[in-house]
């Protein structure tokens, strides 16, 4: 048995896929229950390289979008049993999109698929909706529908409408403008309108497209042939640039019900028709019970894209809605194990963790660059595993805040997807990083992971739910969501979960307001001193995003850090840069004109930003080296005097001042002097002269009187 599933895999990974036919009339195969309509043209191309699991991928994306019927499924819950699900998703990818296989593996999928049934693998289940025929009495009567997975269905309400058949363009693959065809009421207050419209030929999505342009309330898509009701899925490659835009419901209809409805427009009667959601999910009590599987992929294009912008946008909802009890939210991954017999090739060596146990599929689908499916069961693993720390110690809502700050810190398109951010992204969450580190394990031990063993035993279907086999999945009361992942889409259908009159304001009314910043500052970078941070409360749950403060732009990743910048940055907390002051005088190492970093002045050296030091210049032997020169090194600068003349040379204002002032002092001085004994000279000589002519009686008088001359003479 093993052996067979093996086979198929490999017989897989190297065949080529031709493009094919895809037409709905070959039923020699079991029973298709997910089915996306392609056009021919859009079939896959051949797989330019053998070894392109381009199919394996999709294994996991839209996983068995053909499934096997079973009368009664085995109890046996172990891996065996488990693996043999698994297998049938690998096997699926063998399938085209409309549930056939092709070319040359055929055969050996026959055989495969045989031992399957044998062993019962997976249920998908269609979720379904109630339709109402109201008019004409003909056809009166209650009637079941597929829910798309895609547009929005209203789940726990009706849709009351007139059914219209196209005269032209039935299949709606073509804008109905082209044939100015309009379902838009032309009255006000009239009806809305429902379009039936033809199976075949494009993409459901398409239909539902083109109906919703011409102004259809719903689209009613007609089955072509007989058979049980089926889900209409979105592609996950091509065509979904509408997708995010389709906001109306749509429903796939038997072929009987739909050529009954035909029949009656067709004849001009008025065909009025009910939808009704209100019992397509149980609502049994006053707390809903739902699970998200995921994966912490973010390069499988359009479908994890899908995946993250919801946890973005549900995230603040899905929080209020866990902080006060109403909901019980679990996060589920899906894993594949690895047939023993190959447990040491090079494929399952890098796409697996645990000898093979748990696997992914490659992100990039090459085993030789990028990140590896093991990567991505690791990083799964760690997101579980943080789910439960945060569950344990009573906020499981962090989960939300985890996933959604993991896939902005460690994207693998900037090759952060690795254990260390997720530890890093951990820890500003506040858990335990001891806790989640046991939980995750060893990823190379050869044993059983417990948690991831839960896991791949959750994912086979009970009760009502059916295999998960479409990621990503929602399950609400356990059944299937069906309809586009969007937040007010999906907050329907939660609050359709509860029992009536019980439901949650949030229900309501969306503006319930919390501050999820004043715990642990949202996780976000903060610096309290100057009372700046990073953590901004939005209605949709809080971001870290560096601020703007007093007109300066703060930038950095808004968890581990925040940087002043541009003009006026210096102003804050001196940009970030080192800042001294001595002796009143104050240095620092930013400056405003350059609009990032921090710089030592000339003078110093050092990173700007702890310390910048003084560049002893004497020492150094940078300056100051004539003969016979002193130097002396100062705090910022140094003196330099040469050969008892003194020198300056980038110097200090206060040292060129005390030069000038001794240079004024020095010339003053020079001056009395000259003048002292310019007097005293004269003195003496007038002395000499008087002595010649009269006795020397009173030298003093003398002497006293030329003091006070000379006063008068400065
Ligand atoms: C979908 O809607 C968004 C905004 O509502 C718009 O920007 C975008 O162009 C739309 N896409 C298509 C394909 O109409
Ligand atoms: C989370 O915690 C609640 C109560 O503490 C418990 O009932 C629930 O089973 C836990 N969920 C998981 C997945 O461990
Ligand atoms: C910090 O700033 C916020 C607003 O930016 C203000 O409301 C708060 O009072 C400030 N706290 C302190 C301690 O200055």
């Amino acid at each position: 048995m093993k052996r067979l599933a093996v086979g198929v895999w490999l017989a897989f990974a190297w065949t080529e896929q031709p493009a094919g036919d895809c037409g709905d009339s070959d039923s020699s195969h079991a029973r298709t229950h997910a089915a996306v309509e392609i056009a021919p043209a859009r079939l896959l191309p051949p797989h330019p390289h053998p070894l392109d699991l381009a199919g394996f991928r999709r294994s996991l994306d839209l996983a068995a979008s053909s499934s096997w019927e079973s009368p009664s499924p085995p109890q046996d819950s172990n891996r065996e049993a488990a693996g043999r699900r698994r297998s049938s998703l690998w096997w699926s990818s063998l399938t085209n999109r409309c549930g056939r296989m092709r070319g040359p593996v055929r055969w050996a999928v026959v055989v495969v698929v045989m031992a399957m049934v044998e062993a019962a693998a997976g249920r998908f289940v269609v979720e379904k909706n109630s339709l109402r025929v109201t008019s004409p009495e003909g056809i009166k009567g209650k009637y079941e529908c597929a829910i798309g997975n895609f547009g929005v269905p209203q789940y726990g309400g009706t849709l009351h409408g007139w059914v219209e058949y196209p005269k032209s363009n039935q299949k709606a693959c073509k804008s109905f403008e082209d044939f100015d065809i309009s379902f838009k009421s032309t009255r006000s207050g009239g009806r809305p309108k429902f379009v039936l419209i033809d199976r075949g030929q494009c993409y459901f999505t398409t239909k539902a497209w083109n109906a919703q342009n011409a102004g259809a309330a719903a689209v009613l898509v007609v089955d072509d042939k007989s058979e049980p009701l089926i889900t209409m899925d979105n592609p996950d490659d091509a065509g979904t640039e509408h997708l995010e835009n389709i906001t109306i419901p749509s429903v796939l209809i038997t072929k009987k019900l739909g050529d009954d409805l035909k029949k009656s427009a067709e004849n001009g009667d008025m065909v009025s028709v009910l939808l009704d959601w209100r019992e397509s999910l149980p609502h049994p009590d006053e707390r809903v019970e739902y699970e998200f599987w995921t994966n912490s992929n973010d390069e499988c294009g359009p479908k994890c894209d899908m995946q993250m912008d919801f946890v973005k946008s549900f995230r603040g909802t899905a929080q209020i809605l866990e902080k006060k009890g109403y909901t019980q939210f679990t996060p589920h991954y899906i894993t594949w194990y690895c047939p023993e017999a190959f447990v040491v090739s090079k494929q399952c060596k890098s796409q697996c963790i645990n000898h093979g146990r748990y696997c992914a599929p490659d992100p990039e689908q090459d085993f030789s660059q990028g990140y590896d499916g093991k990567d991505v069961v690791v990083q799964n693993l760690h997101q579980i595993c943080v789910f439960k720390a945060a569950n344990e110690s009573g906020k499981p809502w962090l989960w939300w805040d985890y996933v959604h700050d993991f896939s902005i810190r460690c994207p693998m398109k900037e090759k952060k997807y690795t254990p260390e951010c997720a530890v890093h992204v951990i820890k500003s969450l506040g858990l335990d990083v001891e806790k989640i580190k046991k939980c995750v394990g060893d990823p190379e031990a050869d044993e059983e992971n417990p948690v991831l063993k839960a896991e791949q035993d959750a994912q086979i279907g009970h009760d009502k739910r059916g295999d998960v086999t479409i990621l990503p999945t929602l399950v609400i009361n356990n059944r299937q969501y069906r309809g586009k992942l969007d937040k007010s889409a999906v907050l329907k259908a939660v609050c359709a979960g509860f029992e009536e009159t019980t439901e949650p304001a949030i229900c309501l009314s969306e503006d319930v307001q919390t501050n999820e910043c004043l715990e642990n500052n949202g996780g976000c970078w903060q610096d309290r001193d100057n009372n700046v941070t990073a953590c901004k409360d939005t209605f949709r749950g809080r971001v870290c995003e560096c601020p703007v403060v007093k007109g300066v732009k703060f930038v950095g990743d808004g968890y581990t850090n925040c940087e002043a910048s541009g003009i006026g940055r210096c102003e804050i907390k001196n940009g970030g840069c080192w800042k001294e002051t001595r002796n009143g005088k104050t240095i620092s190492a930013c400056s405003n004109e350059v609009s990032e970093g921090c710089k030592c002045p000339p003078g110093f050296k050092g990173d700007g930003i702890k310390s910048c030091e003084d560049i002893d210049e004497c020492k150094e032997k940078l300056y100051c080296q004539c003969k016979g020169c002193s130097c002396e090194n100062t705090w910022g600068s140094y003196e330099c005097s040469c050969g008892g003349k003194e020198a300056t040379s980038a110097v200090g204002w206060s040292f060129l001042w005390v030069i000038f002032f001794g240079l004024v002092l020095a010339g003053v001085g020079a001056y009395a002097v000259y003048k002292y004994r310019l007097r005293s000279y004269m003195d003496s000589e007038i002395r000499a002269i008087m002595a010649q002519y009269m006795p020397l009686d009173n030298q003093e008088a003398a002497n006293q009187h030329h003091v006070a001359h000379a006063g008068d003479d400065i």
